[in-house]
């Protein structure tokens, strides 16, 4: 089936071809030229109108972006932790919810509660929801089982998501979340050794993840984790520096770290060998206005010419989220980030986390053709705060989301 979007105000296309990311200091590379895209047999084909295409797409006025990729989330998950939210708001800190049974610990009884299918249900409408905004691709983790088997079920659950959901998916084995009762921080990482050949076997993990806070892990586990990842061929993800400062950076990029996510709290001293390094900063911030106290040094870390990348964090605790425009929205507002650097950090740089970069996350002749047309440029993403801009989508070239005021642009060939 051929498709062909014509007349679009803008097509954000990279600088060049075959780019597995790019750094944030060439963000402005990034092009945005009106024309033409057409797609067949679920790739784009080129950049030329084609009106012999099968699908014709009146792109007037409208901007076309590739799918949004969110590359940390934490789907699938049970329930909600609204009532934390009013406390948190109150001023009550994190670490005194999760010391209290509360946080990850409350959303692990949820989720040993909850059917296979009412857990399904749950992330197949939160899934939908983030295609109606636009996603892709996205990742999902494991990590509020906190025991073997209940970890193996997440990833398991997270699979069945995946086949059953228009989107592309990547799974994360988010093994060391917060210590489960009856284990002490070092115990526990001797069981998540312990299971990785499960693991590798019954599920499709290809990373492992870490959540270095005092209420969780140290930067000694986090090295360990590291090791187990390196050993078995597995992508090392971490969720650092999120309520305070650790100084885990050092330790994650000495372990080859795919990406360091949250950075709040990011040591001033570790901007540059970040974004030196060929490991993504994975910035959050939805979990940074509605969860902890900090900012992350956005501004700094694409000026320095990171691999930056932005995610929406969805999970019940500190990022209920699922919009990617609206992240982008935040971070613009908050980091002082252009358009492009935002739109660069929720498509190629994060398809590059879940290492997917080869076959989606940018307009290229060859890559898979996930394609949103918005209802506006490019500029309105941020500046119409919480307006959903996403009018249709299209995954490998087929129209999957559409909304009703956008119908009539969508018709058959000549
Ligand atoms: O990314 N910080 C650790 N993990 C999650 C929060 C999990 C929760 O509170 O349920 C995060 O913020
Ligand atoms: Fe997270």
């Amino acid at each position: 089936m051929s498709l062909c979007v014509h007349d679009a105000a803008q097509i954000l296309r990279p600088p060049g071809d075959g780019l597995p990311y790019l750094r944030h200091d060439r963000a402005g590379e990034l092009r945005l030229d009106g024309g033409a895209l057409t797609a067949a047999d679920g790739q784009i084909t080129g950049f030329a109108a084609d009106g012999g295409a099968a699908i014709q797409v009146d792109g007037a006025g409208c901007a076309l972006v590739p799918g949004f990729v969110d590359a940390h989330t934490h789907l699938p998950f049970a329930g909600w932790r609204a009532g934390e939210y009013a406390q948190k708001v109150a001023g009550v800190p994190y670490e005194r919810i999760a010391r209290v049974g509360g946080g990850i610990a409350a959303s692990a009884r949820a989720f040993a509660e909850a059917t296979d299918d009412a857990v399904l249900a749950q992330a197949q409408a939160l899934a939908r929801e983030m295609l109606e905004h636009g996603t892709t691709t996205f990742e999902c983790k494991s990590g509020y089982g906190l025991s073997v088997e209940a970890e193996l079920r997440a990833l398991r659950l997270a699979g069945s998501l995946g086949d059953e959901s228009a989107q592309g998916t990547a799974s994360t084995a988010l093994l060391a979340h917060a210590v489960p009762p009856g284990y002490e921080a070092d115990s526990w990482m001797d069981v998540v050794e312990g299971m990785l050949p499960q693991v590798r076997a019954q599920t499709r993990a290809s990373a492992l993840d870490i959540y270095v806070e005092s209420v969780a892990f140290t930067n000694e586990h986090l090295a360990r984790m590291g090791d187990l990842a390196t050993a078995n061929e597995l992508a090392l993800r971490c969720h650092v520096e999120q309520f305070a400062t650790h100084r885990s950076v050092p330790v994650a990029l000495a372990h080859g770290a795919r990406s360091v996510d949250h950075l709040a709290c990011l040591h001033p001293d570790d901007v540059a060998p970040l974004a030196a390094a060929e490991c993504a900063a994975v910035l959050l911030p939805g979990a940074e206005l509605l969860g902890a106290e900090h900012i992350a040094p956005a501004r700094a870390l694409a000026d320095a010419g990171a691999i930056a990348v932005l995610a929406t964090d969805a999970n019940p605790g500190t990022s209920p989220v699922v919009s990617l425009p609206l992240v982008i929205g935040i971070a613009v507002r908050r980091y002082g980030w252009t358009v492009r650097e935002a739109l660069l950090a929720a498509t190629l740089n994060a398809a590059w986390v879940l290492g997917r970069s080869d076959a989606v996350g940018s307009l290229e002749a060859g890559k898979q053709a996930d394609l949103l047309l918005l209802d506006g440029p490019v500029e309105h993403i941020p500046y119409r705060f919480g307006h959903n801009p996403v009018a249709a989508v299209f995954i490998a070239g087929h129209l999957v989301h559409v909304r009703p005021d956008a119908a009539w642009r969508i018709g058959g060939g000549a």
